[in-house]
């Protein structure tokens, strides 16, 4: 059973929790700060927030932070909607954010194993942007190409 009865009011809420993790991000170097927001079918809803490293390439984006809590959880699969913001510090949603190609993949490992597209609302001026995760990355590569048993 789907979480999503009110659209709107789900937006509301995943933007407002992407954007509280947004403001405990850790990017002293990029000085753009990221909060992502992860609605599961069981109603939780988990974050993450960009943890940088003073080895720049090392830097762990939103997104794949709140996967990887949900999955080293041993979740598996439930994922139903996603919101992501980011921006200057105090600032987040002055340009609309998507996530990043990497992400997109992390993202799609979570869903496919449970056989969900989930939406992603991109926080930004004007609303921002609505979209499935299909969109963000048709024809995906993800555990069935390698003989995993889906949900
Ligand atoms: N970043 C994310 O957290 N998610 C994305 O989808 C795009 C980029 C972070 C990585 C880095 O810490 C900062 O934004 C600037 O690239």
């Amino acid at each position: 059973m789907s979480q999503i009865t009110n659209l709107a009011a789900t937006r509301e809420q995943l933007l407002i929790a992407a954007r509280a993790a947004a403001q405990i991000a850790y990017a002293p170097y990029s000085g753009f700060h990221v909060g992502a927001a992860l609605l599961l079918s069981d109603g939780r809803i988990v974050t993450g927030a960009n943890v940088e490293n003073a080895s720049y390439g090392l830097a762990l984006c939103a997104e794949t932070v709140a996967v990887a809590k949900i999955l080293s959880e041993g979740r598996r699969g439930g994922l139903e909607a996603v919101a992501v913001t980011g921006g200057a510090p105090g600032a987040p949603g002055q340009a609309t954010v998507t996530p990043c190609g990497r992400c997109r993949q992390v993202l799609n490992e979570l869903a496919a194993l449970g056989k969900t597209d989930p939406i992603i609302w991109c926080d930004g001026p004007d609303g921002g942007l609505e979209l499935r995760l299909s969109e963000l990355l048709p024809h995906a590569f993800g555990p069935s190409d390698l003989g995993l048993d889906q949900a």
